[in-house]
Parts: C-alpha cells; structure tokens; sequence
C-alpha cells in the first residue's frame, strides 16, 4: 500500500510537470530541448540562449523593472503591453497632447519622445555560482551563521567578476536558496517612446474584461532603445543613435493553429509551486478572500460614485484597475485551488513524502518537515491577517495614506538641514498636487466608514492598530477626521507648506489622519513586523529543506525553480480549453468580437471609428488570417506569471506570434498549483499590432523597419 502512495504521488507529480507546466531558466534549457522539439519546435536551445553567438535571447529585455519587451528591428525598435507603457504614454499626455485617450505615433525618429526613468535590462550571461555561494556553508550552521556566509561570499564573487566585466553583476537565490546564478546585465537609460494605440483599443474591455477570456484587447505600446555611438549604454542625449542589438525576433504573420508549439520568453515575477498545503490552503482560503472582501467593497464604493460622474470615473480610473486587479485574480486563486482540489493533492503529496523521509534515518533532517510548517503557518495566520486587514482596509483610506508621506516632516526639528527641509517641502508640493488632481472626498469617506467598520467587527483589539481601540463611533469618528484634518483640502495643504515654520511641526502631528497613519505604522513596526519576521526566516529555512527534499525524492524528475524575476522560458500549445462543463472556449477571437461587445455608452467598449471602418471594408491587407478574419488574441497552455506582460511568444522557428499580456482567471492558481487543462496565459496577435500600426494609425515606416515572414 505505502509503495502504491508513493508511486502513485510520483505519477501525479510528474503528470503535473509536463504538458505547459515550468518556468526554465534559458542557460539549462538543453535539458528540455527533446521535449521541445518532440512537441514540433523547430530550433535548438542554443538558438535560444548561448553566449558564444547571437541568440533569441539578445532580443528579451525586462522593461521597466517590471514586464517584459522585445526587439523587434536593427535600430532598437522596442515592443511591450500598452499596460507596461502606460505610465510613460501619461508622463506624455496633457489636456492637449491626450495620448492615453488619442494614442500617440511618431512619424520620424525626431518625434520620438524621451522617458526619464525608464530603463530596459539585456542579460548578457548567466553562470551557476552554487558552489561558490554555498562555500563553506555546512548543514549543522545555525541559520545566522549561514545567512552571513553566503552574504560574505556573495560579496566577494560580485566584486571579483566587477572587475572583469563592464555589466551590472547581481546574484539571485534560485529553488528556495539550494542554487544560485549570477547575471550579468547591460542596463539601458535611454528609451523613447514611439507609439501607442488609442486606450478604447490598447485597454478595450478594460477592467471589466481583465483577466477573462474571450478577450480583445490591443495590449502594446511601442518604444526605441537609444545608445551612444559605439552602442554602449547612455543617459538621454541628442546625439544617441538607435541601438544596435545582436539580435532581432523575427515576425511571423502565419498565426497559429490549435496544437502548434509556442513558448514565452521573459521575465515573470514570482511563483510558488513547492508550497507545502498549509500555506496553499492559508493563501487561498484565508488571506486571498479577506483581501478580496475589503477591496470589493471599496470597489463598490468607486463604481457607484464613478457612474455618477465623467470626471470622477477618469480620476478612479487608476485606482480602479489597480485594487480590481489583484481582486480579481485572488478571487481565481480561491476558485481554481478549491475546484481542483490543490490542497488535498498537496497533501496526498506530502503523505508519500513523510513516508519517503522515514524509510532511512539518513533522512532524518526531513523528519516532522510537515509538522513544523503547520505549526509555522499556523502562528503567522493572526499577522498574516492583520497585515492583510492593514494593507487592505487601513491604507487605502486616501486621507490617511496621503497624509502619510508628510511622516517625515512631522518628525524635523532644529538640527535638520535647511536644505533637507527644502527638498520635502517641493516632492511633498508635488505630492500634493498629484493627489489632489484624482481625490474625491465623498467616495474616500464612505471608504473610510466601511474600512472602520471592518476593522473593527473583524481583527481583535489587539490585532489592530491602537487609534482603532478609542473610536466609539465610527461615523462621529470619520466626520471628525474630514473636518479636522487639513489633508482634504488642498489649499490648506498648499498654505501649510507656503508657509512651513519648524513651528509648523506641532500642528502636523496632531492632524488626526496622521494620528492614524502613524498607529497603523506603529502597530506594523512593533507589533506585527517583529512577529512575523522570525517566523518567515523559519518558514524560508524549512522551505529550503523541503524543496532540496522534494528534488531528492524524484532525482528524475526535472524541477524548474520558481520565478523570481529572471529570464525564463516556457513552453505549451496554442489551444483553447473548457472552463466548465459545456463551454468551450475556441483559441482565438477577431475583430468580429470587438463589434459585438461594442457599447458607446460603457467606457471600456467604446470602439474608434476608424477602426470600424477598416473592420466594415474588411480592409486588413496581409494582417488577415487566411481564414479572412483578423485575429485579435489567442490562448496557449504556457505558463505565466506577473512580469510576463509584454513577452513574446515564439513559434516553433522562434518567430514572434504575439505578446502575452494576461492569464484566463480559472487559472489564476497557477502561481501555486499548475493544472494544464485549464491554467491558459492570453497574447494579443502580432498580426492584429501590426494591423493597427499600419492601416489604423498609418505608421508603416515601423513595420517596415521589421523583419516580416509571411
Ligand atoms: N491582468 C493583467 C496583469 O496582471 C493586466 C492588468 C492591466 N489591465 C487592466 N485592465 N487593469 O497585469
Ligand atoms: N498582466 C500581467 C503582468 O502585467 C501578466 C498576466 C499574469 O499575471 O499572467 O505582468
């Protein structure tokens, strides 16, 4: 019986390792190259990553510290999600120059316009350093003791390799601190935007489609890497040229068929798939739902205000998509854990584990492994909890969030510099200003009654921040708050800091909404932050034992760490998938769908005339699949994650198909438990950016800069 568990964990686990499951780190990726190319790819790994010759991965950046892009012509031609450019298109974008609204093209390089700030990341080589990282660390060191050795030895390699390399040099944990790689990066400053579409077509659907398949949203914005004239890395100046790089991905305008191979290159943020089911179980059924609570209901609160009013609805806008995004998502976390039983397959996992570490005492490091984690997560849940409730709840009162960055102003006296309190006074100007162009106090009032609210019927006293404990009355206590606080008003804002005096300093500090802010940081420092802290490290260091565990019991399995925002590669097929008992969802949609879901009076699907104009001539050049329709998006079964926004994907020769910008939300679960049959990332089709580029907004000169393969 004990054999047959055992076995059949092995079966379960590795029958969820293939089949789209797996983010590969590009330097290994020889070891998956079969399975690739049984699958129908028709490149090797080495055309993928190598660092003797030009490669695929010349091609990837990370953009903007965030999401991914690409290099797509000779002279630094730069594509990614209109959601990864969006804040640099709004850095642009004035009453006069809405580039949100309008989109925006440059029609010659000049017109190209500059972003302060953002940067694009190539990696240039990675090595495995776990030998030399894990240096004289030993099994018997107490976790300090080891913490500072591997510090020590970190240090030591970086500095030694800064000497031999012109790249940033950087060295990051992999599968729960067993490996370790060293990266070496080239960071460009200088990127210009190039173009973008109108938002009715780069954010169509908009949050109301976010996360859901069928989908049609145009998500790419178009941007150009600037270098010195010996293509090195510069600071924005007029005489930088366009980047050269290695290599650019060519762009394929066959489309894609149900089955055919496709992978995703780029950078995704973070996974967790070697969570034991405590934490799974904790994450999905206690903290996912409790944020997904507090923030519905603030989102109630926007959408009643925001259907009131045109200018309140640009001003929440952000926000809106901001808080609705990770609401939605948990919302598929909970779902898909529950529907497909993550927890209990977790456990029936375990089972065999425990029983694999009891058959020899050799394994006796892995005794009570499971054990220990229950009790673990068991003592963080409370703070886990409050912070949840902190985070949620406590700080998304505008009013007492906005009052917060004045903390540091409050806290001046004498001896602070002249200048050091010149400087807040300006960023603190600009604050302001910012806040106050999308506030609007009836909406963040009522937030702040129903966030009280929850506060305080749902955390204990002792689980709350201290000022919670003397309110009697929570609407007294928020009518008090708006009148007495000066942060709601921006002229009083503007005249305190006209007119700032260090004895300005006591009246800050008693502003009620700053009261506040610094109980709830008070309580996160003292009371939440040291609990939690210590029993994290102790979570990390069993999370290492498992993992090394996990990895020992199948050494035939091949396990791919978890993201942690390094390049990765991952592959499936272009398919569709049944979310449910009768529904079928077919791989791809067309333009057909935008006029169907076409509503003039909801925001997120108002469509662009001209666009109806080409849909209505049919006119779509030779962007039209060859079934005669435009293709809009496609799913696939390759695993992603945040961070993958703006990736492409790659077809079996490695020509660009499409950018990933979105996951179905029944398969949100991913980042802790992979299920193939429903986990589905969502690209925009290549042919439908183009398509757009070209006879929407009539800038062919960029598709002509490309390498096309038709
Ligand atoms: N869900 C995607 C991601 O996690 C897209 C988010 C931006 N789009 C939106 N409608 N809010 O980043
Ligand atoms: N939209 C996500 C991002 O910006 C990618 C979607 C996902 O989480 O899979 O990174």
């Amino acid at each position: 019986m004990k054999r047959l568990l055992l076995s059949l964990a092995i079966l379960l686990s590795s029958a969820m390792a293939f089949a789209g499951e797996g983010m590969w780190i590009p330097m290994l990726l020889q070891y998956n190259e079969k399975e690739m190319q049984e699958m129908g790819m028709r490149i090797t790994a080495d055309d993928i990553y190598s660092i003797n010759h030009s490669s695929l991965k010349d091609a990837i950046v990370l953009f903007g510290g965030g999401c991914t892009g690409e290099i797509v012509s000779d002279y630094g031609l730069l594509l990614t999600n209109h959601h990864c450019g969006y804040d640099y298109i709004q850095q642009h974008s004035s009453v006069n120059h809405d580039y949100l609204t309008d989109g925006f093209w440059a029609m010659d390089r000049s017109q190209e316009l500059p972003c302060p700030g953002l940067t694009v990341v190539f990696l240039r080589e990675m090595r495995d350093v776990t030998a030399q990282v894990l240096d004289q660390v030993t099994d018997d060191m107490t976790e300090e003791k080891r913490q500072a050795t591997i510090n020590e030895n970190t240090k030591r390699i970086i500095a030694e390799v800064e000497k031999t390399t012109p790249y940033k040099v950087s060295i990051k944990a992999f599968f729960c601190g067993n490996e370790y790689y060293l990266l070496l990066n080239e960071v460009f400053t200088d990127v210009r935007l190039v173009g973008c579409p109108p938002s009715n077509i780069g954010k169509f659907g908009g949050d109301t489609d976010n996360w859901v398949w069928p989908r049609h949203t145009g998500d790419f914005s178009v941007f150009r890497v600037y270098a010195d004239k010996d293509g090195h890395p510069a600071d924005y100046s007029a005489d930088n040229v366009p980047y050269k790089p290695a290599k650019h991905l060519d762009i394929s305008l066959k489309g894609a068929e149900e089955g055919d191979f496709a992978f995703v290159f780029g950078y995704p943020a973070r996974t967790n798939e070697y969570l034991p089911a405590v934490a799974v179980d904790q994450e999905a059924n206690v903290i996912d739902p409790i944020a997904v609570r507090l923030r519905g209901e603030i989102l109630d609160i926007y959408n009643k205000y925001q259907e009131q009013d045109r200018k309140v609805r640009i001003q929440y806008a952000s926000k809106h998509a901001g808080l609705g995004n990770g609401w939605k998502k948990w919302m598929g976390v909970t779902e898909g854990i529950n529907h497909f039983h993550g927890v209990e397959k977790k456990r029936f996992y375990e089972k065999s584990f425990e029983e694999w570490c009891y058959v020899t005492f050799q394994r006796s490091f892995y005794f009570n492994l499971l054990e220990q984690f229950d009790k673990k997560y068991k003592e963080l849940e409370p703070y886990k909890v409050a912070y949840t409730y902190l985070t949620n709840a406590g700080l998304n009162i505008e009013l007492i969030d906005f009052a917060g960055n004045f903390a540091k102003l409050s806290q001046v006296t004498k001896d602070t510099p002249k200048e050091e309190i010149d400087d807040m006074i300006v960023s603190l100007k600009e604050a302001s200003k910012e806040f106050f162009k999308n506030y609007y106090q009836p909406i963040d009032e009522e937030v702040a009654k129903t966030m009280l609210n929850e506060y305080l019927e749902n955390q204990p006293a002792d689980f709350r921040p201290s000022f919670l404990n003397e309110i009697k009355d929570v609407d007294a206590y928020v009518a008090m708050l708006f009148s007495k606080s000066m942060f709601c008003d921006e002229q009083k804002v503007n005249d305190f800091l006209e007119k700032f005096r260090l004895s300005s300093v006591k009246k800050l500090q008693k502003d009620p909404a700053l009261v506040a802010y610094q109980s709830m940081i008070n309580f996160y420092r003292e009371d939440v932050n040291p609990k939690m802290k210590p029993i994290n490290e102790e979570l990390a260091r069993l999370q290492r034992l498992y993992m090394k565990g996990q990895m020992q019991m199948e050494p035939e399995k091949h396990f791919s760490p978890d993201a942690n925002f390094t390049l990765r590669v991952t592959y499936g097929k272009v398919e569709g998938f049944k979310p449910q008992d009768g529904k079928n969802y077919r791989h791809f949609t067309t333009l057909e769908g935008i006029m169907e879901k076409e509503n003039p009076d909801i925001y997120d699907y108002v469509v662009e005339p001209k666009l109806k104009e080409l849909f209505n001539n049919k006119d779509y050049g030779r962007y039209a699949d060859k079934d005669g329709t435009m293709h809009v998006a496609f799913t696939a079964s390759v695993h992603t994650t945040g961070g993958n926004s703006g990736s492409p994907i790659l077809n079996a020769d490695g020509q660009l198909l499409g950018l990933n910008f979105d996951r179905c939300w029944e398969g949100t679960m991913s980042d802790l438990v992979y299920d193939p049959n429903i986990c589905r990332n969502i690209s925009v089709d290549i042919r439908y950016v183009l398509f757009i580029m070209d006879k929407f907004a009539g800038a062919k000169h960029l598709v002509d800069e490309m390498t096309i393969v038709e």
